[in-house]
């Protein structure tokens, strides 16, 4: 199977900021998908150089427009790398082999008639660079650009577009899939369902002349869209040779809403003219905002994905706006939502699990993977979840559904959490007789890792090298892909060494707000405890303590202390619980437990960590031995659920 994926040549009279940036992840992460399905894919981008506004703001730099173009090109260009976004195609509109085509297909269409001149009167936006009509305003204004638009009268030449609104409109009908999702599949239909006007596909060069010049009237420039849309076809070498052929059968679009009218209307009607095949999808997204505002240059609130990349890193940015935004659907862009995500998804649940399935390998078989023994029933579950999650995979990646791609896969994250909390493998290790078991089960986790490699390796790049590294698996090995063969369970070697894991994602400080001065810790200390007379505890008293089942998602040793762990529970919020459980526990066995404790007790400091409650434990009656149990719930939970 092949696969073409394009995203818009980008205006370059702005940076690039977290819009393109979405756009280009998602065609990125389709492209690796696809490549890892097998498919012989290629993936397109490039930059939109010519039309007013790019002189325009040529013009507010003073320099010339060929200097300014190369400049901003050159930072979408540069920025790519840096996303781990890979393209094997950059084009721009400025390209001689670009401008020549597009001259050919305008002598072509000419020539068949399409194109005729006339004198036109018409309301331009320059915003959106075209004519309007007057149901396209709101109250007078353009509705994206929140300007009047100019009355224009001048003598243009004119594209046919209206010969092709009902076969557009009957391709639309008989290919379900053409326009995704739904929604703006039937913004288009109802564009479609009032006559269309002719589009106006030049300009006179008395007006401008940053463009490319019409084949059959040198006083005259194309319109920037009917240059634009072409890149589609000159970035795979048409008219001639197999790389045009085999790509443009399969062309998909990525594009967000904002230009839906050219791509759904102008395009497949200029491709009807050329007696070319139309596209075959259009994915259409919605727009990231800032805060709930939209970003705008003028408001100030412009993202950077540089920047982002360089306060958390690039696997946390393609996560995070592949997991936020439903596709189609606007999404709202803060540091807050990126940090959660960051510390809760990736830290946690994902992070925390390699970290202690791998640890559990080296202190139990010294790094090296064992043979399985005999599968049981909660492993067969666990098998039957992972296949659900594959196919749930690939059917959402292949429809542009990233968000629940994500989704299936933390669900199977929270599987294989539970599994080890439930198959117990440090109970196990302290069984000479459960050896095998414990065989089973640790190789049973170690493929689900290899699994959770394999899906995730179309969103973050760097993790999964070190992921797969960490079970000794290379970047390539066809084990950590989608062919038949990776399907499989039961890949992995016993006996194979496994090597060190590198820190996936660092954990995020974020504000402790729930930190109490020393002030106020001072007066507390003054204050003496409470104390019944007798021994007994009125009902009102009890009902004072919040007891509440928590999840531990996280442990670390507090230095200096053999008996302190910082723990990370959620209940369902975060916070953060000093235990002195560390000569009972290790933090591998009790990460992703679900524990009881006092939530309202006052928070206290020891070894330097603020502790915000306290974990329940029982402390066995015989006193010799010693040992602390950690209260629990017989059955699984809701986090945060209430103890009473
Ligand atoms: O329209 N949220 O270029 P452009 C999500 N040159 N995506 C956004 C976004 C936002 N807030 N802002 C921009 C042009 N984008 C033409 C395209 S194609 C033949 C010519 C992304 O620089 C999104 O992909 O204005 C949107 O469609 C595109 O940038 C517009 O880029
Ligand atoms: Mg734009």
């Amino acid at each position: 199977m092949r696969t073409y994926i394009t995203t818009p040549i980008y205006y370059v009279n702005a940076q690039p900021h977290l819009g393109h940036a979405y756009t280009t992840i998602v065609a990125d992460t389709y492209s690796r998908f696809r490549r890892l399905c097998g498919d012989n894919v290629r993936f397109q981008t490039g930059t939109d150089e010519h039309g007013d506004k790019i002189v325009e703001a040529a013009e507010r730099e003073g320099v010339a427009p060929k200097e300014y173009v190369d400049t901003i090109s050159g930072m979408f260009k540069s920025t790519w790398p840096v996303l781990e976004i890979e393209p094997d195609k950059f084009i721009r509109t400025t390209d001689t082999d670009h401008v020549k085509v597009v001259q050919k297909i305008l002598q072509s269409v000419y020539d068949s008639g399409d194109i005729y001149f006339d004198e036109y009167t018409g309301l331009y936006c320059q915003g959106c660079e075209r004519y309007l009509t007057e149901k396209e305003l709101v109250d007078g204004k353009c509705p994206d650009h929140q300007k009047a638009p100019e009355e224009i009268a001048e003598e243009n030449y004119f594209f046919r577009m209206s010969k092709y609104q009902q076969p557009l409109i009957d391709h639309i009908h008989a290919n379900p899939d053409f326009i995704t999702p739904e929604r703006y599949k039937n913004e288009v239909l109802s564009f479609l369902s009032v006559p269309l006007e002719d589009l106006c596909i030049s300009r006179p060069k008395t007006r401008l002349t940053w463009g490319i010049e019409l084949p059959f009237d040198d006083k005259f420039v194309t319109y920037v869209w009917f240059d634009a849309l072409i890149n589609y076809l000159t970035g795979i070498g048409y008219p001639d040779g197999d790389l045009f052929e085999e790509n443009w059968a399969v062309a998909e679009h990525v594009i967000a809403k904002d230009i839906l009218k050219p791509h759904a209307i102008y395009w497949p009607t200029m491709l009807l003219s050329m007696k070319l095949p139309l596209y075959q999808k259009l994915h259409v997204h919605g727009y990231w905002n800032v805060d709930d505002t939209k970003m705008s240059k003028s408001i100030g609130n412009v993202v950077r994905p540089k920047e982002l990349v360089a306060a958390y890193g690039v696997d946390t940015l393609r996560y995070f706006t592949l997991r936020e935004m439903s596709f189609g659907l606007d999404s709202s862009f803060s540091s807050d939502a990126i940090v959660v995500r960051q510390n809760a998804d990736l830290a946690n649940d994902l992070g925390n699990l390699f970290s202690r399935a791998l640890a559990m390998v080296q202190k139990y078989r010294e790094g090296t993977i064992p043979a399985p023994g005999a599968y049981t029933e909660a492993d067969g579950a666990l098998r039957l979840a992972a296949d659900k999650m594959l196919a749930n995979y690939e059917e959402a990646m292949g429809r542009f559904n990233f968000h629940l791609g994500l989704q299936a896969i933390w669900g199977f994250v929270g599987v294989v959490n539970r599994y080890i909390v439930t198959s117990e493998p440090w109970g196990l290790a302290k069984d000479e007789g459960q050896k095998e078991r414990l065989d089973t089960v640790l190789y049973t986790i170690l493929e689900s890792l290899r699994l959770l490699t394999l899906v995730l390796r179309p969103v973050m790049v760097g993790a999964t090298v070190k992921m797969g590294e960490a079970l000794s698996l290379a970047p390539n090995d066809p084990r950590i892909s989608l062919l038949p063969l990776g399907r499989e369970w039961g890949l992995l070697e016993a006996g194979t060494e496994l090597q060190a894991l590198a820190t996936l994602f660092p954990r995020l400080e974020k504000e402790d707000k729930t930190e109490v001065s020393k002030k106020q810790l001072k007066k507390e200390k003054k204050k003496k405890a409470v104390v019944a007379d007798d021994n007994l505890v009125s009902f009102d008293d009890f009902k004072k303590l919040d007891l509440r089942v928590a999840e531990i998602v996280a442990a670390e040793p507090i230095k200096k202390s053999d008996r302190l762990f910082k723990l990370t529970v959620k209940a369902p919020e975060e916070r953060i619980i000093v235990a002195g459980i560390a000569e009972h526990y290790s933090p591998e066995e009790i990460i992703g437990r679900q524990v009881i404790i006092v939530a309202n007790l006052k928070p206290t400091k020891l070894m330097g960590v603020v502790s915000n409650g306290m974990v329940l434990a029982a402390q066995d009656v015989d006193g010799e031995k010693q040992s602390l149990i950690l209260t629990t719930v017989s059955g699984p939970i809701a986090t945060g659920s209430k103890v009473s």
